[in-house]
């Protein structure tokens, strides 16, 4: 399953917050926008996510779409128990998250509902606010980073 599955290309987002002791933040491919009126994205952290529960506590985050080439930020922030936001210089958005250097586009969400996802939840985040940078975003598929080609026509 997760070999067919990981065949489905999609953008990376970095979920973030800051907590009383500092910023927090975890690597997060299943997102994606849900519904404009209201308007609502969605995405699925895992049962294991360390990271989640402490989110999901302040219950406002800010979900940061990574750019071409941001695959170093990728990796760092999926690593579990580590100091992940040492040495990487961030904003903050209007809800006072962290929007990382160097992101396409953020979006600023607050808890809204979760489901059962199996071994993931399934979180469902209004919008509150929104912004766009420059640049294309970073392509995760088949376990591998790469870029947007856009077809010729
Ligand atoms: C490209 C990529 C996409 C990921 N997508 C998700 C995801 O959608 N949901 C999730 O829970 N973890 C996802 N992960 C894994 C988490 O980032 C990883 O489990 C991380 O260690 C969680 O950190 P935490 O324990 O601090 O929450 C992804 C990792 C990578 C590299």
């Amino acid at each position: 399953m997760r070999d067919v599955l990981g065949h489905f290309a999609s953008g990376v987002t970095v979920v973030t917050a800051l907590t009383e002791d500092g910023p927090i933040g975890f690597t997060c491919q299943s997102f994606s926008s849900l519904s404009l009126e209201p308007p609502l994205v969605v995405f699925a952290p895992g049962r294991r996510s360390r990271t989640w529960p402490r989110l999901r506590g302040i219950g406002r985050f800010c979900v940061n779409v990574l750019a071409e080439g941001q695959d170093a930020v990728s990796q760092n922030f999926a690593r579990s128990g580590t100091d992940k936001f040492a040495g990487v210089p961030w904003t903050p958005s209007a809800h006072g998250s962290p929007v990382l250097d160097g992101v396409v586009a953020w979006i600023d969400g607050a808890l809204e509902a979760e489901h059962d996802g199996g071994d993931h939840t399934i979180v469902v985040a209004r919008v509150e606010a929104l912004g766009l940078r420059e640049g294309d975003s970073l392509v995760f598929m088949g376990g591998a980073y790469g870029r947007f080609s856009a077809a010729r026509s």
